[in-house]
């Protein structure tokens, strides 16, 4: 039997409890076992929720029960989050999570506690909401030099972009439906200027280029800059704004590593994702670019990545993930020159087709 505690019951833990119940037949099918929702850990109280007698305030109520063998980390930041995820990984229990900021953070100390402990840290949520990138990028694409990795990772910006190119809205507008649709962070200033792009970035770099890169290696730029006439210049030269997150691992093994405002061509596939969705361009060896395309935020889209995570649980635990952090020194941002920019601006050409 698989008993799941999710802690935090925000948008995205309660989609993950809605779909545990929704499909939980198909969860039984997938794992071979019953899964069942035990506790909902939360400090607010609400009252008539479906779910409310599941909830509880005391972390040491999960920690205690043995019969917890998922929990699911939901409450985002690296605060609390990072203090319960430990003393779960500590207490034997398997974590999953969609927060990408402790994941980049603390990866590498969460994913050696794991392995200490005989059980997983696994954040398939924490990148491209309900795109499953991770998983296949580790398993379906384990045969490949990962040499670049390029995309759209958040869905809050690309929405905003999306409204203002083509319903001409202003950003504030833009950003108020995106919160309403629970795509953006509480603070939507790490959408805005980059920072989520960042950390998601960073962790598909970690996994492909095996070594840690933390955020701070990159100096991440967002959209404030990026007007309704900047984005009709850039289409009048064929180009569409994005804001783009690329790793590229260079010949001398270098990764060279940009998070901004770029021009794409019209005609790239990239060019042509919108509103909320993302895409992730991942360049192997072996099989040649390969595209994932999702929606990259939301309730349910997120919730389900969350619960492949579970349902990952339930298999057999073989080698771990483990993130060497004894040389940061690999991570550079492009060198002045690297990018043509489009005419009149400084927003770089990042894509050619
Ligand atoms: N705020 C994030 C986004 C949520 O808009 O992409 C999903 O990670």
């Amino acid at each position: 039997m698989i008993n799941v505690a999710v802690l935090g019951y925000g948008t995205v833990g309660s989609g993950v409890v809605e779909l545990l119940f929704k499909n939980n037949r198909l969860f039984a099918s997938k794992t071979g076992q019953p899964v069942a929702v035990k506790y909902i850990l939360d400090i607010r109280s609400f009252p008539g929720d479906r779910y409310e007698s599941l909830l509880v305030r005391d972390i040491e109520t999960v920690l205690r029960d043995p019969e917890i063998n998922v929990v699911v980390e939901t409450i985002g930041g690296a605060g609390v989050a990072y203090e319960f995820t430990r003393r779960a990984l500590q207490a034997g229990k398997n974590v999953v999570t969609s927060n990408k900021e402790l994941v980049n953070e603390k990866g590498p100390e969460l994913l050696a506690l794991a392995r200490e402990n005989g059980v997983r840290y696994l954040f398939e949520a924490s990148v491209g909401g309900g795109i499953p990138v991770i998983l296949p990028m580790m398993s379906g694409l384990g045969a490949n030099e990962i040499h670049r990795i390029v995309g759209i990772l958040n869905g809050t910006t690309n929405y905003i972009l999306t409204k203002m190119k083509n319903d001409g809205m202003s950003f504030e507008d833009a950003l108020g439906r995106a919160q309403q649709f629970g795509y953006a962070e509480a603070n939507p200033s790490a959408d805005i200027d980059g920072l989520d792009t960042c950390r998601k970035l960073c962790i598909l770099a970690s996994l492909s280029f095996g070594k840690y890169v933390h955020a701070d290696r990159v100096r991440p730029e967002g959209i404030r800059g990026v007007t309704p006439e900047l984005m009709t210049l850039a289409e009048q030269q064929g180009y569409r704004i994005k804001l783009i997150g690329s790793a590229q691992r260079l010949p001398d093994g270098i990764v060279e590593m940009f998070v901004g405002p770029a021009a794409v061509p019209a005609s790239h596939p990239l060019a042509n994702i919108e509103d909320v969705f993302n895409g992730i361009l991942v360049s192997g060896d072996a099989t040649g670019d390969v595209l994932f395309y999702g929606k990259g935020a939301g309730k349910m889209p997120t919730a389900s990545a969350v619960c492949s995570d579970i349902i990952e649980c339930s298999k057999p635990l073989c080698e771990s993930i483990l993130w060497d952090v004894t040389d940061n020194d690999f991570v550079r941002s492009p060198a002045p020159g690297r990018f043509e920019y489009l005419e009149g601006t400084n927003i770089p050409i990042v894509m050619s087709i």
